[in-house]
């Protein structure tokens, strides 16, 4: 019998599938698949990402850019719950810091006090003015 592990992570893989069909990524992020945490502990999740359509948008690197990080989905227009940390509030779901230096590209982030609640996959996203984009792709469990 499949594990709930195992039908979760099918799920992630058709639900990618279907929605690589629409145009181009905005953003692409770089990071593990999966990361394995003690609870108590913190998670430290090596991030870098690119905007792959240079027409589109160039990054700035003098324009501040915010990192945000959703946790189940990359939609949370109507569920906004599932934001768990934006750099840009200084009150956040969940604690953490961008370690990264965003100028650079880096989004490395460390979440403190890790509990089994965390248990979920996380998307990121920038948001740089004037452009706003999430990986909609990618993401670590
Ligand atoms: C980056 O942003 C700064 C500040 O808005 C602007 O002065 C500069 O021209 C921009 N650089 C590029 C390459 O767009
Ligand atoms: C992140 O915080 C900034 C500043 O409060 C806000 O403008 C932006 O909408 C927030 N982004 C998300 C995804 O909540
Ligand atoms: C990104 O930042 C982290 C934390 O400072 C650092 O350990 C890592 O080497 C940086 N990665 C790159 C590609 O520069
Ligand atoms: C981040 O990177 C930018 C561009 O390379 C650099 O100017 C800035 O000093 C760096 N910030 C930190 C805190 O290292
Ligand atoms: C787990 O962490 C969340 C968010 O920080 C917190 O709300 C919750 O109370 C914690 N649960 C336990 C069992 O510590």
């Amino acid at each position: 019998m499949a594990c709930p592990e195992n039908m979760f992570f099918l799920i992630g893989l058709f639900m990618s599938g279907v929605l690589s069909t629409f145009g181009q990524r905005g953003l692409i992020a770089t990071m593990p698949d999966r990361l394995d945490v003690l609870t108590g502990s913190c998670m430290q999740i090596p991030c870098s990402f690119d905007i792959p359509d240079k027409n589109k948008y160039t990054f700035n690197s003098t324009i501040l850019t915010s990192g945000v990080w959703t946790k189940e989905d990359p939609y949370f227009d109507v569920h906004l719950e599932y934001v768990i940390f934006n750099s840009s509030e200084t009150v956040n779901r969940y604690q953490g810091k961008i370690i990264g230096n965003m100028s650079q590209k880096n989004c490395t982030t460390v979440f403190f006090n890790v509990n089994t609640s965390y248990t979920n996959r996380y998307f990121f996203r920038i948001e740089s003015q004037p452009y706003r984009a999430t990986d909609i792709k990618k993401s670590v469990y």
